[in-house]
This record gives C-alpha cells, sequence and structure tokens, in this order.
C-alpha cells in the first residue's frame, strides 16, 4: 500500500522517509548518474524537499519498494524555477488546484512487467489528487513516458517543445486528473483498490490548508 506523507504526519515516518531519501541518491545519482544531485551524504535532497512537498511511498512491511513527491505550483516548483523553457508554448501552470510531480521511483528488485510497483504509485498518486480535488498534474517529463502514459488513457498535454536537457530528451506536460486515468491505470496491472493506506495521522487537504 502507498502512505501520503506530508508536513502533518512526518513526524511518524522518519525511518521511511529517511530510507527513501537514500534510495533517491542510490538510483538518481549511483544509478541514473544525475551528478549535480550528488551530496556526500548520500540523501538526496533538493530545494523542492520542503515543508510543502507530499511524498507517496508504497511500503512493503516497512521498505520502501518506491514512491514519489507532489510540490503545490503556487509554491517554488521545478518546471517554473529550473526548465521554464519546457513550457515554452502554454506557459507555466500555476493554480490551487494543479500540482508538480516529481521523482519517481521503484526499487529495482521490483521493477519490470511481471511487477505492480509502479503502476500501484501511479495509481495512488491520481487517487490521492482525485480526493485531494486537484484538476491537474504537471511534471518535467523524459519523453519516453509519454507513450507510456498514453498506453494507460492518461490525457497529457505538452506545455513546450521538447528539449535536450544533460543528454536527456525532456518535455513539459500537464495531465488531467480524472477518475477514467485512476481506473484504467489500476486495471492496466489487475490491481485492486484502493491503493492509499489509511493514514496513521489525517491528512488536511493541502489546499484548504493553504488558502483557507
Ligand atoms: N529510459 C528509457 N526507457 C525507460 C527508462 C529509461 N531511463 N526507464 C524505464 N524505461 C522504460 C522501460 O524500458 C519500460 O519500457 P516498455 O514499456 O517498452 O517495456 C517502461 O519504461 C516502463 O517499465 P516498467 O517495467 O513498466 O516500469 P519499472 O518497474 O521499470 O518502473 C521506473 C519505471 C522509471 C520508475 C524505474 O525504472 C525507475 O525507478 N527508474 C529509475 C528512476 C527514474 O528514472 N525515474 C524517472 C525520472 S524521475
Amino acid at each position: 500500500m502507498v502512505h501520503v506523507i506530508d508536513r502533518d504526519n512526518k513526524h511518524l515516518y522518519g525511518d521511511e522517509l529517511e530510507q527513501h531519501y537514500r534510495l533517491r541518491h542510490r538510483i538518481y545519482v549511483d544509478e541514473r548518474r544525475w551528478e549535480q544531485l550528488r551530496r556526500p551524504d548520500g540523501r538526496e535532497v533538493d530545494q523542492f524537499d520542503t515543508e510543502e512537498a507530499v511524498y507517496l511511498l508504497d511500503l512493503d512491511h516497512g521498505r520502501v519498494i518506491g514512491g514519489t513527491r507532489l510540490v503545490p505550483t503556487l509554491k517554488p516548483h521545478l518546471m517554473a524555477d529550473v526548465f521554464p523553457f519546457l513550457a515554452n508554448v502554454e506557459g507555466i501552470q500555476r493554480g490551487a488546484d494543479i500540482v508538480e510531480w516529481t521523482r519517481i521511483f521503484v526499487v529495482p528488485d521490483r521493477r519490470g512487467p511481471g511487477s505492480k510497483t509502479l503502476h500501484t504509485v501511479l495509481a495512488a498518486m491520481l487517487e490521492y489528487c482525485l480526493r485531494q480535488d486537484y484538476r491537474a498534474i504537471t511534471v518535467v517529463m523524459e519523453t519516453w513516458w509519454l507513450p507510456r502514459f498514453l498506453e494507460l488513457g492518461w490525457e497529457v498535454r505538452p506545455l513546450g517543445l521538447p528539449a535536450d536537457i544533460d543528454g536527456m530528451n525532456c518535455v513539459g506536460t500537464m495531465i488531467s486528473v480524472t477518475e477514467e486515468a485512476w481506473r484504467r491505470t489500476l486495471a492496466f496491472k489487475g490491481i485492486q483498490s484502493p491503493v492509499i493506506e489509511v493514514p496513521k495521522a489525517p491528512i488536511v487537504p493541502t489546499r484548504r490548508r493553504l488558502y483557507a
């Protein structure tokens, strides 16, 4: 099951969050060679790991096997602050009902066609966004994701032209949050809903907290 961790309940997930920062370093720096993220303490933490960040972590008996991060688009975020040229056609999309998605990963031994972990995390993200009344997700992504998302029946709108970033072909896109996309993501791997674990502490909807 995927656990939603935000500033209100993160004190209950100290070990899992720490595992996830270290996994991010192993995966993005050691495996994918994103050298600019290398840190001497072996924890991949960037300027968007703030109090505003929400982590969705897939836990198997306390072990983090996959995860991702969401950040409000009304606050500093990757597309607006680092890669705004990826939205050079439609412009940066900001709103109380739009979140930015970054840092999706699955641990190596849970990857591949025989595993449901990736699609469990993707479905959890849509499930969480539906519960929060988010209408869209923006993402800076490598273009190889595009056919995979379209195969899941997701509505994906490019915000700009693809560009090369450190040898990776990347594009800024906006994904519609729909019940249809959530259901088709579950169905793709025969995953039972719900995929989000009842939180250890109540989640205050981010929109309500930010704009109350
Ligand atoms: N470049 C090109 N294609 C890639 C890729 C990469 N770096 N990583 C995965 N893919 C492809 C796979 O080959 C597969 O293609 P297929 O559908 O033609 O078989 C497809 O993406 C999905 O693979 P799947 O086996 O369903 O997913 P997975 O369990 O491997 O999970 C990731 C996908 C990306 C989450 C996982 O490989 C991972 O954690 N990678 C490292 C972290 C990362 O790169 N995250 C994305 C950027 S934030």
